[in-house]
């Protein structure tokens, strides 16, 4: 698939090589998950291409960002009460480990890529290598929370992080100097771990927490990560 105005960026050119490559799962018919970011944009603007060349699928964006690039490409959208079962969904992460746990939410859309995730028989991750950590935590981890009772749930992710052996700074994230507020109408606490030694352990931690709304890790989620970059495609996982 070529795109009109050459890439020169060598991330860039890796993301798009990794949207290429998921753009092969795409199937006439399929009900597909539009995930949401930099990288994830590069893969609807294949699928745009694919629909304009007769293509016919019906996609859930992750993300009224999505959305907007979606329908300005005319790709038919659907809604997760029309289709509440997604056969694919394509997305990037901000990192992911040999085991494709991720860390997700650095564009704020977490919530609605994990319900679409979570209702799609595959999730496929797409990235350039700079993404793949040994350990979670480098990225500050996204957490989802509803604005009532702010302190206190910023207070208990800090105890709740610490009996999963996590410390570090953890920041209400802002827009132009007020709470940054998710298309669901929520706020983000980006948590600064530097390691996350138990992701399963933090996000048991913090799933028991009544204010938060869902974290960032996203695990047993995906089946392949498709990693790319200038020496090319490797797969982690399976694509079929
Ligand atoms: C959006 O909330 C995120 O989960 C993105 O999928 C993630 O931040 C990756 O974005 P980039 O592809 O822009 O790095």
């Amino acid at each position: 698939m070529t795109q009109t105005s050459p890439i020169t960026d060598p991330v860039d050119l890796a993301k798009r090589r990794a949207a290429e490559q998921a753009a092969e799962l795409v199937q006439p018919g399929m009900r597909i998950g539009l995930g949401t970011g930099s990288t994830a944009k590069h893969f609807i603007d294949i699928v745009g291409e694919m629909v304009k060349d007769g293509l016919e699928v019906a996609c859930v964006p992750t993300s009224e960002q999505t959305r907007a690039q979606a329908e300005s490409l005319g790709i038919l959208l659907t809604t997760m009460e029309e289709t509440p079962g997604l056969d694919l969904t394509v997305d990037g992460a901000d990192e992911f480990d040999s085991q494709m746990r991720l860390i997700k939410g650095g564009g704020g859309a977490l919530l609605r890529e994990k319900i679409v995730a979570a209702a799609s028989a595959r999730m496929v991750v797409i990235a350039d290598a700079s993404k793949e950590v040994k350990t979670l935590g480098k990225f500050p981890l996204p957490v989802e929370i509803v604005p009532f009772g702010l302190t206190a749930t910023r207070r208990a992710v800090s105890a709740a992080a610490a009996l999963a052996g996590c410390r570090g700074t953890i920041t209400l994230r802002e827009r132009e100097g007020r709470p940054f507020v998710t298309d669901g109408g929520h706020y983000i606490l980006d948590c600064a771990f530097g390691a996350i030694p138990d992701p399963e352990a933090l996000d048991d931690q913090l799933s028991r927490i009544p204010g938060v709304v869902e974290s960032g890790l996203f695990i047993g989620l995906a089946k392949a990560v498709i990693i790319a970059d200038t020496n090319g495609i490797r797969i982690l996982g399976s694509l079929t």
